[in-house]
């Protein structure tokens, strides 16, 4: 999957369906999420950045984002669009988050100047396109402060009404190199208090925030 987002990586932005279709969960993740001023937010598998703009208004200047990719050509995307804006705050990883030993990140984040132990996380569209994504979240888990804010916005089959969109989403899910069967919210819906549930696209985008309250 590297190799699809190393040669997609360029023209992601235009053709990953943002306004149509993944906007909409990556707004209503961002708000059940409800990030503070002046807080470190990790976003993994960040990508091109697309969250940022949102996490920016809600963090402030004072705030920083952590974007962890294992791709160096999404992330020099994510690169120029943090250039683009002026932002001072946000430091970029190339790691893999299923492989990536979670000390060395923090010990990394912060020679970049930021705190070891972030106040909260984010995956949108990312944790189904990770094999090992239970890894993935038991590492991400282990970069969080005590009581962190998680969101999770991913894929599914839509439903009810929306079924007869069923071929789309999965088309969309196997361009992507996304499983549509891996629903990890489940992991966030087990692990967390405070649990905000919400769907958008006819169930196709599933969203969940949540206090992390287990290690
Ligand atoms: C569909 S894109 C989503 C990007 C971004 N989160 C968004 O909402 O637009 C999935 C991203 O996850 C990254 N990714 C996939 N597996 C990964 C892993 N094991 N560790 C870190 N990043 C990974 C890919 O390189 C890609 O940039």
């Amino acid at each position: 999957m590297g190799d699809r987002y190393t040669l997609f990586a360029p023209f992601y932005d235009l053709f990953s369906g943002e306004y149509p279709v993944y906007h909409a969960g990556r707004v209503l993740g961002i708000d059940a999420l409800n990030p503070g001023q002046g807080q470190q937010v990790l976003d993994i598998g960040c990508g091109t950045g697309l969250n940022f703009p949102l996490l920016q208004k809600r963090i402030g200047a004072s705030g920083t984002i952590i974007g962890i990719d294992r791709s160096d050509d999404m992330l020099r995307q994510a690169r120029r669009r943090a250039r683009r804006h002026g932002w001072k705050n946000v430091i970029l990883v190339h790691a893999d988050m299923a492989q990536l030993e979670p000390g060395a990140i923090a010990d990394l984040i912060e020679a970049h100047g930021g705190s070891r132990a972030s106040d909260a996380a984010l995956a949108t569209y990312s944790l189904s396109l990770m094999q090992d994504w239970q890894q993935a979240w038991t590492n991400m888990a282990r970069l969080l402060a005590p009581n962190a804010r998680v969101g999770v916005v991913d894929m599914q089959d839509p439903e009810g009404w929306a079924r007869w969109l069923t071929p789309l989403a999965r088309l969309a899910c196997a361009l992507g190199g996304s499983d549509r069967t891996a629903a990890p919210w489940q992991a966030l819906e087990e692990q967390c208090t405070d649990v905000v549930t919400a769907s958008a696209r006819g169930g196709h985008l599933q969203i969940r925030a949540g206090t992390m309250n287990r290690h």
